[in-house]
């Protein structure tokens, strides 16, 4: 009985399952044939009829059916709305009127920073509209949206003559790295450590070669935020340090870590009036240890290749950006993070950037950086506003594997030959950058 059964069932399956098959395969056959014959073609209403076609006949040139470019940014974050806009008005297929380029364009969407309030903050009128969730968003990106339009701030201590100096003991006056490190008013120990190690202003010798350079540091230093604090008042002791070293820049505006893009505008601008002819400059953290004679040498190098090039180019622009580079990277969405920006505030993905610690660039891209960030909206987070003007100029973030934003493995850390191939490495506290610098000092000789 049971035999029969299974035998049955087999006989079964072996019937009824070709049956089956060959019936959906005839459901899809007339889903198909149902779905082509009931397809009509789109209405094309036409707006442009190719020379040499009758628009009574029905075989039309192919033309697009769309408008090439997306003139209208729908339901756009508040970040990429603002760019829209200005990107249609410095468009310069956009604008009709080529003649009059200076004329202020007029205003095409409710969401533009009229011009004149890149100047002036404190103007009611000027405060960019703000999105709709503007109250449920975190303080920290209510306060940049608030003041993103702002991008010119006093100086509270300048260092006019810092490139300009002769020096009498090297008499080059044109330095060939300048290092701006982003510190704050509190973080003296770290500025001095880095004085007395990697940061040391003057003539600097390469690692291998015997070639060097003039180096300069310089610090970048906004207003201590009292939001964070409070703090004592470190005003005097701050005036002292500066006229000590004469390295201490500081603009008056809040020390915070959504104002740090600030600190990149700010230093291009200085560049600009104050130190043009630097050939390259390293910008960075103050937390970072960077193994300069090794990066004077990358530098040299670099310079060589590009001075070879120049023979067949007449490329005198230098236009080299190194880090460490992070590509495809999306906006942190968790609210909790200090990278957090919300969808309202910016929709997409980053453009390649190089991140944290420490980035170097050419000091002719410098100022063509400079120029192209007044077209590109304030960003909250440095190193992808970077990104986002140096993708503006058609350029990318050249990637160099000795730029450790994530540090040696522990292991590693110790051993000085180790640091052979690194150019910088995050994050060091100042006592282990002194540590570190003694242990560097004959590396050549021991590995
Ligand atoms: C196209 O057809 C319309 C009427 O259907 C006619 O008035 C017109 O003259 C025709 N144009 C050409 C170029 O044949
Ligand atoms: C373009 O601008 C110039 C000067 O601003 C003006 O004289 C001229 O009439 C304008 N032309 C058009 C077509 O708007
Ligand atoms: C940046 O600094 C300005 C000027 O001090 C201030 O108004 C603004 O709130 C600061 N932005 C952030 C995000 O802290
Ligand atoms: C390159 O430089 C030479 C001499 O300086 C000049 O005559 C030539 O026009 C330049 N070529 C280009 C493409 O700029």
């Amino acid at each position: 009985m049971g035999k029969c059964c299974k035998c049955n069932g087999r006989l079964l399956c072996m019937c009824l399952l070709p049956c089956m098959m060959t019936g959906h395969l005839l459901i899809y056959i007339m889903v198909s044939i149902f779905v082509t014959i009931s397809y009509a073609p789109p209405k094309i209403t036409i707006h442009y009829i190719a020379p040499g076609i009758s628009a009574n006949s029905s075989a039309l040139a192919s033309h697009p059916l769309g408008p090439f470019w997306n003139l209208r940014l729908e339901d756009g974050a508040l970040w990429n709305q603002l760019q829209h806009a200005w990107d249609r008005q410095h468009n310069p297929i956009l604008r009709r009127n080529t003649t009059g380029i200076n004329r202020k364009p007029k205003a095409q969407l409710s969401t533009e920073i009229k011009d004149d309030c890149l100047s002036d903050c404190t103007s009611h009128k000027c405060s960019v509209p703000h999105a709709h969730d503007f109250n449920s968003l975190p303080e920290q990106i209510r306060a940049f949206i608030k003041s993103m339009h702002c991008r010119e701030y006093p100086f509270l201590i300048n260092q006019p003559g810092m490139c300009r100096r002769r020096s009498n003991s090297f008499g080059a006056d044109s330095p060939m790295l300048l290092i701006a490190i982003k510190s704050q008013v509190g973080n003296f120990e770290n500025r001095q450590a880095i004085r007395e190690t990697w940061g040391r202003s003057g003539l600097v010798r390469g690692e291998t070669s015997k070639k060097g350079g003039l180096v300069h540091t310089i610090f970048l230093l906004g207003r201590q935020d009292s939001s964070t604090g409070p703090y004592p008042d470190l005003k005097n002791l701050l005036e002292l340090e500066s006229q000590k070293y004469r390295d201490i820049l500081q603009w008056d505006f809040r020390d915070t870590f959504f104002n740090l893009t600030l600190k990149d505008l700010l230093l291009w601008q200085w560049l600009q009036k104050y130190c043009p002819t630097a050939t390259f400059i390293f910008k960075g953290d103050d937390d970072v240890f960077v193994r300069t004679d090794a990066l004077l040498d990358y530098l040299h190098k670099e310079r060589e290749e590009h001075n070879l090039w120049r023979g067949y180019t007449n490329d005198t622009e230098m236009n080299l950006f190194v880090g460490d580079v992070i590509s495809n990277a999306m906006p942190s969405r968790e609210p909790s993070t200090k990278y957090y920006i919300p969808e309202t505030f910016y929709k997409g993905v980053y453009p390649s950037y190089a991140g944290g610690g420490g980035v170097v660039y050419s000091g002719s891209l410098a100022l063509r950086l400079k120029e192209v960030s007044e077209r590109v909206h304030l960003f909250p987070i440095d190193d992808v506003y970077l990104g986002m003007c140096l993708h503006r100029l058609g350029l990318s973030p050249r990637h160099h594997p000795g730029f450790l934003t994530f540090d040696l493995s522990i292991t590693d850390r110790e051993n000085p030959c180790a640091y052979r191939s690194v150019l910088l490495v995050h994050k060091r506290s100042p006592k282990e950058m002194l540590t570190l610098w003694k242990q560097l000092q004959n590396l050549h000789g021991q590995c």
